[in-house]
This record gives C-alpha cells, structure tokens and sequence, in this order.
C-alpha cells in the first residue's frame, strides 16, 4: 500500500453507492481513511475539493487480475506504469499475476514486487504461483509466502494439468486459508489452437481450440474442490459449458467464485476474421451465444467478479503473424465502461462485480470494497456514468497499447480516483 499522508480532500456534490445502497453525500477525507460522510460535513480549512457533481461515488475497485509484468518483462510493462493504469480505470487495488520472469513463486519474489507496489498509485497485492516456476510438477512454498500475506495463488497463464498435484495443492492452500485460482485449460486438447475452434477457425484456417479444452478443466477442478472442501476461484471463464458447470457447483453449495474478463463479454471470434493478434487472448474469444451467456451469468450472480486479465505485450510482439504472436489484451482503462456500456444490468451489480465481490475474493476486505464510512480507508472512484468518450490507445498509460478497442465509444467514465486518501486522478488525469 502506498505510505503518504496525503492532504484532506472533500468529494462533493455525488451519491455515494456502496453495498449499503446509495444516498446523496459528500465525503470527507483525511489521514489516509474516510472521516465524514453527510449532506453538512464540514471539511479541514484547506481541503482540496473534488467535484462529483452528477457521478456515483463508489468503494474503488478491485483487479483480481492484473499482469504487471515485473519483474522481468519491463518493456510491456511495470509496476508504476500498469498501476497508474489501473487509477484511471478507477482501480483502487490490483493483483499482480505471478507469470513473470522470473515466476513469483517464492518469499522473496513476493516481497520483492511488493517493494515495488509500496510506489505505486494504488494498493499492488500479489499473488503467488502454485508450482516452482510454474512448471507444473512441484508445489511452491506456498506457506512462506502466505506468512507474507499472499492470499490467492494461481500458475495463470497455464493451468496446473496434473490433478493429483492440484488435489495436493488445494489441502495445502485449504490449511493455510487461502485460495487456488486456477487458468482453466486442458493442455493436451488446447494444443496448437490459436482461436476459438468453431466456424470462424475452419474459415480463416486458424487452428483452433475447442471450448472443451476449457470445460474439461472447469470439470475437473469442481471435482477435486469437492474432494477437498477447498476454496476455489475459477479464472476468466469464457464458455456457457463453463457457466453451467458453475451454476450446478454453486447450487451443490461448493466454495467456489469465479470471474469473466470484460472482453469475453463484448467480442466474438468473427473479430479473428481480421487476422489481426490484438483480437488474439487465452482463453480466445468464443461465439456470440457464449457471449449472451456470460452477460446472463454476470446479471445473475453466477459469475462473481469481472477481472480484466490486462495482459500488455509490447508492440513488437503484437506485430507478429497471428499464430506466432503472443495472446494478451490490456485491460484496466476500459474495464468499467465495457461493464457500464454493454452488460444488462444496473450500476449496482456492475460495482459489485468490480468492487465489493472482487475485494473478498482477494482477501483485501480490511482496505478495499467499501463500505464508504468513517473509519474505513478512503480506496474510492468517482464515476460519471453518462460521459461517452472513445478509447485511444496512444493516450493509454500502460507501456503497451494492444488494446482491442481503439476507436471504440463507450459510456461512463471515470472522473477521480482516491487511494489511500490520496487524489491519484483527477478530472480523468492521472497526478502520478
Ligand atoms: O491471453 C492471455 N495472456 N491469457 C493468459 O492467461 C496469460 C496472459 C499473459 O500473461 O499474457
């Protein structure tokens, strides 16, 4: 978390949203948390003032899914620059994805890209991998980096394919009292695939993948979660398979939480017809009856968070023919607007899937989420839910620019970002 005393601040003129309900408020700010929140607060003489006039101001929200490349991969992008990312996207809190290199996959790694997320505009946890440099044949030492605090491990990027190391893994993260997330991907039958394996694949050529190489895992995890009782958070799911096999977990009443990533839910493969690798993610985009159902699943609670998988690669990368470039879209700026713009479903439930939900699944609940009261730390964002813009990639702050929606108009935008107490964003700029 960053360590500041920022200077007291008042957000005035909004309504306040959190899982509470709404009510008309302002909010004031001072030493880091929230001190008042009322329609006559009375703020420190000299308080910077933060309009929120017309804009919902919410508990900032949670990535449980964010690639910051640190160590090891600075040219796509580091720490500071996906953190700030993240503050313009109305991020209070990002979980760094351990597929660096090298892996996080010890104490030592952990601590060291915690060091780095102390500078960071907002709150940087980190997840931990699963396996020694997730390799997927022996369990990392996954108690010394949950002494550390690390609450949710995962190998993403790939999935652990040997189950009888995954059964072992999910005993082990069930005594310690943290979480598996598991990349849900049947290595043998995804093999070669570039694409979602349909029509579009036979098409354009592409080798694809089936929606099978996804749900065998999904399956398989639900199974050993029933074996061992342990907490499981089921990443980017992309197929209605994968949806129904969570429903019938969740109604069997096993621990499990799952999240989709925004472009799951507003692309399809006919976007591959362009040959171009921005449209090329893992997993890859599906048909359009797969989008229909993970928009369902989001408005009917099945999935519990939206998590933006933001996966910057440099533009070199990006440049390659398609079956050779790596799969990977940014994420963090766009997230929320997707949200606002193309899901069914009121404000309400699009906070909860960024916010509240996504903040207990990461354990973050001492900081993050809400609710907006005093005494809790002031983690906020100030959104304008009918400003339309259209996404620019050249005025994205990640170092990378591979995002799938350049050109694209979307409605709601974020205004101001408060973490930790500080105003990291500020009318739609970012101070630091
Ligand atoms: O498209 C993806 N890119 N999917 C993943 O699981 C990993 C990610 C990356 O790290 O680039």
């Amino acid at each position: 978390m960053p360590e500041r005393s920022p200077e007291p601040l008042v957000v005035r003129g909004g309504t306040v949203l959190d899982a509470g309900g709404s009510r008309r408020a302002d909010v004031v700010v001072a030493g880091g948390v929230v001190v008042a929140v009322g329609s006559r607060v009375d703020p420190p003489p000299g308080a910077i003032e933060l309009d929120a006039t017309g804009c919902v101001v919410a508990p900032g929200l949670v990535d449980l899914h964010t690639h910051l490349r640190e160590p090891g991969r600075e040219e796509a992008e580091t720490v500071e620059t996906g953190a700030r990312a993240a503050a313009l996207g109305g991020y209070t809190a990002v979980v760094a994805m351990p597929n660096t290199d090298p892996a996080i996959d010890s104490a030592a790694l952990v601590a060291a890209v915690r060091e780095l997320g102390r500078r960071a505009p907002v709150e940087v946890a980190v997840a931990g991998a699963i396996t020694v440099g997730r390799e997927g044949t022996r369990l990392a030492p996954m108690a010394e980096m949950a002494r550390l605090g690390v609450r949710l491990f995962t190998d993403d990027g790939r999935g652990v394919q040997d189950a009888r190391l995954m059964r072992r893994a999910l005993e082990y993260a069930s005594g310690l009292g943290v979480t598996l997330a598991e990349h849900c991907e049947d290595e043998a039958l995804a093999a070669g695939g570039q694409m979602h394996e349909g029509p579009w694949s036979s098409r354009l050529g592409i080798a694809g993948q089936p929606a099978e190489a996804e749900e065998l895992m999904v399956m398989r995890d639900i199974a050993l979660c029933r074996l061992t009782g342990a907490r499981l958070h089921l990443l980017h799911l992309s197929t209605s398979g994968s949806l129904a096999l969570l429903r019938a977990a969740k109604a069997g009443g096993l621990p499990i939480t799952a999240e989709a990533a925004p472009h799951h839910f507003t692309l399809t493969d006919e976007a591959v017809a362009s040959f171009d690798p921005v449209f090329k993610v893992n997993p890859p985009l599906r048909g359009a009856a797969d989008v229909d159902a993970l928009k369902f699943a989001l408005a009917d609670g099945t999935l519990d968070a939206i998590a933006t998988d933001h996966a910057p690669h440099p533009a070199e990368a990006k440049e390659l023919p398609f079956d050779e470039a790596p799969p990977g879209m940014l994420g963090l700026e766009t997230a929320l607007a997707l949200a606002l713009s193309e899901l069914d479903c009121p404000i309400e439930t699009v906070l909860s899937l960024l916010s509240w939900q996504p903040a207990r699944i990461a354990g973050l609940t001492a900081t993050q989420g809400g609710p907006v009261e005093p005494g809790r730390s002031a983690n906020l964002c100030v959104i304008d839910p009918a400003a339309r813009w259209t996404v620019d990639p050249d005025r994205s702050a990640s170092r990378s620019r591979n995002t799938p929606y350049a050109g694209r108009e979307l409605t709601g935008r974020v205004r101001h970002t408060v973490a930790a107490g500080e105003a990291v964003v500020v009318d739609g700029e970012a101070l630091r």
